[in-house]
């Protein structure tokens, strides 16, 4: 008995370390499947800002695969213009808003997959 406890606690303790990982810092995995759907078109596969759509942007996105750039941008910056999209943090219209669309952890996986294409 003493030892199903404790084995269960040790369960119980690694399941909510995990989680408690991808709730604060966001799944890259799940982020990616998001991202290649709704951004590349306009972002490009690596995030260099080379979509297919892209030659009609201007200003075109930066690129985020550079580690220097996408360092400078805050966790919260990243919520805000995926949420608010460009206008909402004085950026081109050309960035979608996605508040409406996505929840707010499809946010933080797609930010957890902006910030692991930084090489
Ligand atoms: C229709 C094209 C388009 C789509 C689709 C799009 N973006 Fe953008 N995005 C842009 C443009 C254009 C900019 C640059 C805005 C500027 O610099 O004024 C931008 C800027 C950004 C920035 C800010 C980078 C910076 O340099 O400040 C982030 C982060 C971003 N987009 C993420 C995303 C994500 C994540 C998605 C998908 C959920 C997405 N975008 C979908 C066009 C798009």
């Amino acid at each position: 008995m003493r030892v199903l406890l404790v084995a269960g606690g040790t369960v119980l303790m690694i399941f909510g370390f995990v989680s408690g990982v991808f709730a604060a810092g966001g799944d890259a995995g799940k982020g990616k499947e998001a991202y290649d759907k709704l951004c590349v078109s306009c972002h490009g596969k690596a995030g260099k800002g080379d979509g297919v759509a892209s030659a009609a942007l201007n200003p075109k996105p930066k690129d985020l695969s550079d580690k220097a750039y996408n360092s400078k941008l805050s966790d919260k910056y990243l919520s805000d213009i995926l949420t608010k999209g460009g206008p909402g943090v004085g950026k081109s219209p050309m960035m979608p808003p996605f508040g409406e669309s996505l929840k707010e952890n499809d946010i933080k996986n797609i930010n957890a997959y902006i910030r692991s294409l930084a090489k």
